[in-house]
């Protein structure tokens, strides 16, 4: 078990600050080994230094730290020895650091960007909130004395926006970044296809954002049959796409697009009704749910439609991992167009697939491997949600497991990587409150705070299949969030819950410890103007009405098996 000890500290009496107290240790996730000792340091005005290793990317990231710190303090930092040090050490794994705090000032080594952009957020975290306000404070501008070193449990720390339910801008999506570069996530699943909007600009096909970027109305309450009749959309020009790449990539982030198919493309088909197997007319979806109208697997034009958008995607995006989706294809309410396609049907004849209830997966399994092997000859692996493990899937494909954990562990026990997502733990468009009528209108479920804390990625793993989880994301569905206060109501705190899960050791997350370092961690959110739910405290909704009588509370959490 790794060590743990915090010692608290004293406050101490030097130089420019007179009579300064620390901040209490609250840093979230908790780093795997803090000691804290008598004594701060001083940082305003502090001398800063790079030793000659450090690459751009890293004194890039270090420098916006400098600058958040002169700005806060309103004292310039001296570039001199004998204060900050950065220093590379490629001792230290991938996305580890360590920080050494005492007299003679502050020394952080890191092997990689990652780590360093790590060291800073957690001196920032150990600093007054008002580091992350952008504007001069008044404030104890101390660091305790401390020994640190840090790495993280899991290499993928994931979490997933869907911009095309509802859109959100470039600033907005920055601000979603900067609250997990400031949680230590890495990787921004961005869901940029959807039935109701297609958000990527694809310069071959104009008509994707054209016509697929906008619908004609959006959905009110559940009534999933009719709509307000406003017209919406948007949509992500390439270089707005790359400007978020870049944005992310100098916070240690990897931006994994999704396109998602065959299923959820009613945007596509609206814009290109020869890709479906009827032909359309379609319209860009109005109403949610899942659409049996999906990709013609039998028209081979939908294979160079998808490597043209895969082809402009890769140019934009250089990440290892690109989503192809694989979700919800088949509607069991409905008759199946593939069902009813002479083309889908000659397709299964010439690969041998038998008719019956099981053929649709098989044929999903044709399409997912021919893009598969497309991106695989551009160097590139497919990421796809759970469903593309039913049939017979192709090696070297990661499951991302999201109807609930069965799909990872059984992917995992056959040797395919998977991402847990389960929608129990990870759905953060879910309820947090019992109090539904206080909250801001949402789809349902109901994922309390201490539950996303709760989840422990390796539970039901089959012996010796647990290297095959590469790590842990939750998702943000927006069908009824519409505005970014909201959006920041429903990943904050719980996306903080889902940063311990991702980093720290399993016997090292203590919800007490994690509910106490909530106090900091909202002066930060405040700081930055960041909106969090606050139910967990009795604060239920955006404008934080009293829960009703807590015995009520009790009671209903007393049902709930997950209750620690
Ligand atoms: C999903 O929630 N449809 C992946
Ligand atoms: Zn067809």
């Amino acid at each position: 078990m790794k060590k743990i000890s915090i010692i608290l500290a004293a406050a101490a009496l030097l130089g420019a600050c007179a009579q300064p107290k620390p901040q209490a240790f609250s840093v979230i996730p908790q780093p795997a080994e803090v000691t804290i000792n008598d004594g701060v340091y001083c940082v305003k005005g502090a001398a800063v230094h790079f030793e000659d290793d450090l690459d751009e990317a890293s004194m890039a990231a270090v420098l916006r730290f400098i600058d958040a710190l002169e700005t806060a303090t309103g004292v310039q930092c001296k570039w001199e020895e004998g204060g900050f040090n950065f220093e590379a050490d490629e001792a230290l794994a991938p996305e580890a650091y360590t920080i050494e705090i005492d007299k003679s000032g502050v020394e952080v080594k890191a092997a990689d960007l990652n780590g360093f952009v790590y060291a800073c957020e957690t001196l920032k975290q150990m600093l007054p909130a008002a580091i992350y306000g952008g504007k001069k404070a008044k404030a104890d501008w101390v660091l305790p004395y401390a020994s640190i070193q840090d790495q993280p449990r899991f290499a993928y720390r994931g979490m997933h926006l869907d911009p095309c339910r509802h859109f959100w801008t470039i600033e907005e999506t920055k601000r979603y970044l900067d609250v997990m570069t400031a949680y230590k996530l890495n990787r921004f699943h961005w869901h940029l296809t959807e039935d109701q909007g297609w958000r990527m600009e694809v310069k071959k096909y104009p008509k994707l954002t054209e016509i697929g970027a906008w619908r004609d109305g959006t959905v009110i309450k559940k009534d999933w049959n009719s709509n307000d009749g406003i017209r919406y959309g948007g949509f992500y020009t390439q270089d707005e796409m790359k400007e978020i790449v870049a944005y992310a990539a100098a916070r240690g982030i990897t931006v994994i697009p999704e396109i998602d198919l065959p299923g959820h493309m009613v945007a596509a088909l609206a814009a290109y009704p020869e890709l479906g197997c009827t032909g359309g007319p379609y319209e860009v979806w109005t109403r949610w749910g899942v659409s049996e109208h999906i990709l013609c697997a039998g028209n081979e034009q939908i294979y160079t439609f998808l490597e043209d958008v895969f082809t402009e995607l890769m140019d934009i995006f250089p990440s290892e991992y690109i989503h192809i989706g694989g979700d919800e294809c088949f509607p069991e309410d409905k008759a199946l167009p593939w069902d009813n396609c002479p083309k889908c049907a000659a397709l299964m004849k010439k690969l041998g697939i038998k008719k019956g209830p099981e053929a649709k997966h098989y044929l999903q399994n044709y399409v997912t491997a021919r893009v598969q092997a497309f991106l695989n000859e551009h160097g590139r692996k497919i990421i796809g949600w759970d469903e593309i493990l039913e049939g017979e899937l192709a090696p070297g494909a990661t499951v991302m497991s999201w109807r609930g954990t069965r799909g990872g562990i059984k992917a995992a026990a056959k040797g395919f990587d998977v991402v847990m997502t389960p929608t129990d733990y990870a759905y953060f468009d879910y309820y947090q409150s019992y109090e539904r009528d206080k909250e801001p209108f949402g789809i349902g479920g109901y994922l309390p705070l201490e539950k996303v804390y709760s989840y422990e990625p390796l539970d039901g793993m089959t012996p010796g299949s647990e290297d095959h989880i590469l790590g842990v994301q939750a998702n943000l569905w927006t069908e009824y969030i519409a505005t970014p206060e909201h959006l920041e109501y429903m990943l904050l705190p719980r996306m903080c819950a889902l940063a311990e899960t991702q980093w720290c050791a399993a016997d090292a997350k203590d919800y007490d410890r994690f509910v106490t370092s909530l106090d900091h961690t909202f002066e930060i959110l405040d700081a930055m103007g960041v909106k969090y739910c606050l139910d967990y405290r009795g604060l239920i909704g955006l404008d934080r009405q009293p829960a009703r009588a807590s015995v009520a509370m009790a009671e209903y959490m007393a049902t709930k098996e997950w209750h620690w």
